[in-house]
């Protein structure tokens, strides 16, 4: 039974905000959808098309940010960024802008704050996009809301920028970089399974002041889920192997003149090898959830995408 009736998300243009807008929806729940000030996501018709309030915001104005909670019990934050530029500054994006949010959310009345950091989050990283993340996380901790944070793994589903880069080079027949080993491992988590799981956290009250891991079913080594990919879709892959330092230091350089990595920045190179795992059972007892397998994850966003 949901005990609760209206909702914001945050971020909801994104891949992950979108699919929890539509799992909610489904769910019978009203949501808010806040857009950022000037997006032009495509999103934002398809938004308005399943019956989603949406609402421009300035997420650097805790006052447009008040306006936009009012009414809503729980805020869902989805808004965020995995690698910085000269024109992203990831701790502005993920770190300050949580504060704005939980501000807001304290003001405003909001009762549950539910927040998706990252896999790996812990006290002793050094990297930034991990960092950006714990500081998100104690200011959430610290304010006095009630909170759930997610710290997710890689989630895989119809739409979501990885899958779609492996799908367009495995059928091209192009090859997939893997940089240093490829032996580090991933656990990808389907977006159903995750949306289930966001849903969920409205549904009975259990789920607050708990940090849990949102992770999936099957722990694989990167090279293996790329195969497990062509596998699906009946093709063959071919790697092309790139020294680590090598990586590293393409990445460095103007996105158009990268030989090995167009795509990758350094901040995501550092979580990509980071090689965290963890074990899902208490995600799967604390929501009920049988997780689904990656091959059948795998299934499923290739017939989503029409090539299986
Ligand atoms: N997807 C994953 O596998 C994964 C794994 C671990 C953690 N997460 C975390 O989950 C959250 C959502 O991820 P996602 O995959 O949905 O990302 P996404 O598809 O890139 O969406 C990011 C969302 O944040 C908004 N946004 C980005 N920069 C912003 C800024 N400067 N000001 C205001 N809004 C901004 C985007 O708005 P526009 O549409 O207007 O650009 C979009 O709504 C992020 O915090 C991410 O770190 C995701």
């Amino acid at each position: 039974m949901l005990m609760t009736k209206r909702v914001a998300v945050a971020g909801s243009t994104g891949f992950v905000g979108y699919n929890a807008v539509k799992g909610l929806i489904e769910a019978g729940v009203s949501v808010r959808g806040l857009i950022r000030r000037g997006s032009t996501s495509k999103r934002i018709t398809e938004l308005s098309q399943i019956g989603v309030e949406t609402v421009e915001v300035d997420y650097n104005e805790t006052n447009s940010l008040i306006e936009a909670l009012k009414e809503c019990e729980v805020l869902y934050h989805f808004v965020g960024v995995s690698s910085q530029s000269a024109a992203i500054n990831m701790y502005e994006v993920n770190t300050h802008i949580t504060l704005n949010l939980v501000r807001a959310a304290k003001r405003g009345g909001v009762q549950g704050f539910v927040y998706n950091s990252g896999l790996g989050v812990n006290t002793h990283t050094t990297q930034s996009y991990f960092l950006s993340k714990l500081h998100a996380e104690r200011i959430i901790r610290e304010s006095g809301l009630r909170y759930t944070i997610f710290r997710p793994s890689y989630i895989i589903g119809p739409g979501d920028e990885f899958s779609g880069y492996l799908l367009e080079n495995i059928l091209r027949g192009g090859t997939i970089p893997v940089y240093g080993s490829g032996e580090y491992r991933v656990q990808p988590i389907f977006v159903d399974d995750a949306v289930h799981v966001y849903v969920g956290c409205i549904i009975s009250d259990g789920k607050w002041m708990k940090t849990y891991d949102l992770v999936g079913k099957d722990i694989v080594r990167f090279v293996e889920y790329i195969r497990l990919f062509a596998e699906t879709l009946n093709r063959k892959v071919y790697f092309k192997h790139v020294d680590l330092e090598q990586a590293y230091r393409d990445a460095m350089r103007q996105r158009s003149k990268r030989r090995y990595n167009p795509y990758l920045s350094v901040d995501e190179l550092d979580v990509l090898i980071s090689d965290f795992v963890s074990s899902p059972r208490r995600l799967e007892s604390a929501f009920g959830l049988g997780l689904t397998p990656l091959r059948v994850a795998l299934k499923k966003i290739a017939r989503k995408l029409g090539y299986a």
